[in-house]
């Protein structure tokens, strides 16, 4: 049936994966076999890094936010993600970060799949932290500290635990109510699970330090004289101009290792440090062309910021899994005329 009927066609409908579908997918997949196949996807998609049409994402800033958009092709697909940051959110009963996104055909320019990305960003920056950790974290971690006890905070120590191997968790926030709200998330996930009453604390006998804050400032939530050797730091929260979560001197000690540098440039740690300041590209590591860790002693820097290939990765995953599957509904979002010119014909037949 055509368009100027009730029923729209075939070529208008397109997969629509609403947050409580995302929800009952990730129920049925499991949350951490879920973590790891998309740090799988994340992996392939960076093996695969230099065919990738990449840019920094556009930000729009304000005094309160930013909203962005995060573009990508691997020339076969085209994804985007929309995604703010608003740190002032939640006291208003609202989230820091939600975000939604589209996968295309190349090929046509059709829309193939439109999903909900709040729940699945926390998913994927998880999965590509732990990815991460397995190539830069020392060998036999078994300790993380989880500073920063917000929207995150359990999908990062979760794909630690799936695809790392720890077992013991070490939590704090300025907001004590936050960390005990993950307390109790993972009280049954088989971590030993510690509140800790500062920062500090909680990276004491820690092998992976997770900073995950959310501040519009430049913040110090670790500073170098806490810091010991053969560390693994995996920065998530400092992620826009202005917006920082380490001391200069740490990471102008640590090795550092990044996503796409023009975009880290100015919104990772790296913004801290002068313009021949080295880094590592994370897909070289992947790839086998750089070296990750180098010895026992060495503290490895993940300065995420999130790129736009992680979320590509995560839409590319999404796609396969709903596939004869009832984990998403069609949406009407494309116009389809029979005649494919006549379009103002079918607005008119449709009166
Ligand atoms: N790198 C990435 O790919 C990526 C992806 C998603 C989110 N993020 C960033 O991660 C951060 C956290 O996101 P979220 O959704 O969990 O935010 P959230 O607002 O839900 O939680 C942030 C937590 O940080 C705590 N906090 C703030 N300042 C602190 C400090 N000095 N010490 C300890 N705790 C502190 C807050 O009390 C809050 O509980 C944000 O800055 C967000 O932009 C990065």
């Amino acid at each position: 049936m055509k368009s100027n009927a009730l029923q729209p066609s075939g070529k208008a409908l397109v997969p629509f994966v609403s947050v409580d579908n995302m929800m009952r997918l990730i129920h049925h997949i499991g949350v951490e076999p879920m973590l790891t196949a998309l740090a799988g996807y994340v992996e392939d998609d960076f093996r695969r890094w230099e065919l990738f049409d990449k840019t920094p994402r556009v930000a729009s800033h304000s005094d309160v936010g930013v909203i962005e958009l995060m573009p990508t092709s691997d020339g076969e697909a085209y994804g985007f993600k929309y995604v703010n940051g608003h740190p002032k959110n939640t006291k208003e009963g609202l989230q820091t970060v939600t975000a939604f996104g589209l996968l295309a055909d190349v090929y046509t320019g059709y829309p193939v799949l439109l999903t909900e990305m709040t729940i699945l960003t926390a998913m994927r920056t998880a999965a590509t932290s732990a990815m991460a950790a397995k190539y830069l974290a020392p060998k036999g971690a078994t300790t993380m500290a989880m500073i920063g006890n917000g929207a995150q905070a359990e999908f990062q120590t979760l794909a630690m635990k799936a695809i790392v191997g720890i077992d013991s968790v070490r939590l704090f926030d300025i907001d004590s109510k936050a960390t005990e709200k993950v307390a109790r998330n993972l009280a049954s996930s088989g971590l030993t699970v510690v509140a800790c009453a500062s920062a500090e604390e909680a990276i004491e006998g820690a092998q992976i330090l997770t900073t995950c804050t959310a501040d519009k400032q430049n913040a110090t939530i670790l500073t170098d004289n806490m810091v010991g050797s053969g560390v693994h730091i995996n920065a998530i929260g400092g992620d826009c101009p202005g917006k920082t979560e380490l001391h200069r001197d740490i990471v102008a000690r640590a090795d550092m290792f990044v996503e796409y540098p023009p975009q880290t440039r100015i919104e990772g740690e790296l913004q801290q440090m002068p313009d021949d300041h080295p880094f590592t590209e994370l897909w070289q590591v992947i790839t086998g062309t750089a070296q990750g860790r180098r010895d026992a002693r060495q503290v490895t820097l993940f300065d995420s910021v999130g790129f736009a290939i992680e979320d590509f990765s995560a839409l590319r995953f999404i796609r396969d899994q709903i596939r004869d599957t009832d984990y998403y509904m069609d949406l009407d979002l494309l116009a389809d005329p029979d005649d494919p010119r006549d379009l103002f014909g079918m607005l008119m037949r449709s009166a």
